[in-house]
């Protein structure tokens, strides 16, 4: 099974939103595409998660939604908190320790686990991000995206031999989970990186924010 992983991060409005989800729709019902062994996961920002879903219910899509963050707080006083059980109505996974809120929010592994337990706890599957294979990995994860972080926005992929050799590590350390790669994957280099054995799955981010790139990357990624 192949996982396709799209983060938006804080990207588009709702229109945008409209536009990406209703564009999709009309590839996949021109093309109908036959989707082999293949899960895709679409991360919106968190005020969109309910309009994306409920595009996905009007368009009979076969998307699955995720979080790009939650808290590390079950309900209460906490001002500005999403929390897991808020995101488990709308989504089934969620983002834990993306390079960006480890490195501009400071989100240290204490802080990482904690979003990772309450999130488990709700039923929400973790997608664990970690930039090496030495990084501490919440040990519930049912995802690890590794996700360099030289790699990550510049256009520069990390060669799929050398990231198969990360991934490699950290199957043997966590055979439970699924490991992804992350990190300028495009339409082009998507089907190389999935063909490899230690490689479960891809998480791009720019180029999940073009409807048609994402199309292309998802038939290119179908095996
Ligand atoms: P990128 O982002 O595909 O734009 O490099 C990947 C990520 O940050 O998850």
């Amino acid at each position: 099974m192949a996982l396709v992983i799209g983060n938006w991060k804080s990207n588009k409005n709702s229109q945008e939103t409209v536009e990406w989800f209703t564009q999709i729709s009309t590839l996949f019902s021109q093309k109908k595409p036959e989707l082999k062994d293949i899960e895709i996961v679409v991360c919106p920002a968190f005020v969109h998660l309910s309009l994306a879903k409920s595009l996905i219910t009007k368009y009979h899509l076969s998307l699955k939604l995720g979080a790009q963050d939650v808290s590390p707080f079950e309900a209460g006083s906490f001002t500005g908190e999403i929390n897991a059980r808020q995101l488990r109505e709308l989504t089934e996974f969620v983002i834990i320790g993306h390079s960006e809120r480890r490195d501009k929010f400071k989100e240290d592994d204490a802080l990482l686990t904690a979003k990772g337990e309450r999130a488990k706890e709700a039923g929400l599957k973790v997608i664990f991000c970690v930039p090496d294979s030495k990084t501490p990995v919440f040990d519930k994860a049912d995802i690890i995206a590794y996700e360099p972080v030289w790699a990550i926005g510049t256009g520069k992929a990390e060669s799929p031999q050398a990231a198969q050799g990360v991934c490699r590590l950290l199957k043997k350390k966590y055979p439970q989970s699924q490991i992804i790669y992350g990190g300028s994957v495009n339409d082009k280099n998507i089907a190389d990186f999935i063909r490899m054995e230690f490689i479960d799955g891809v998480l791009p981010g720019k180029a999940s924010l073009d409807a048609l790139l994402f199309f292309e990357m998802i038939l290119n990624a179908s095996r």
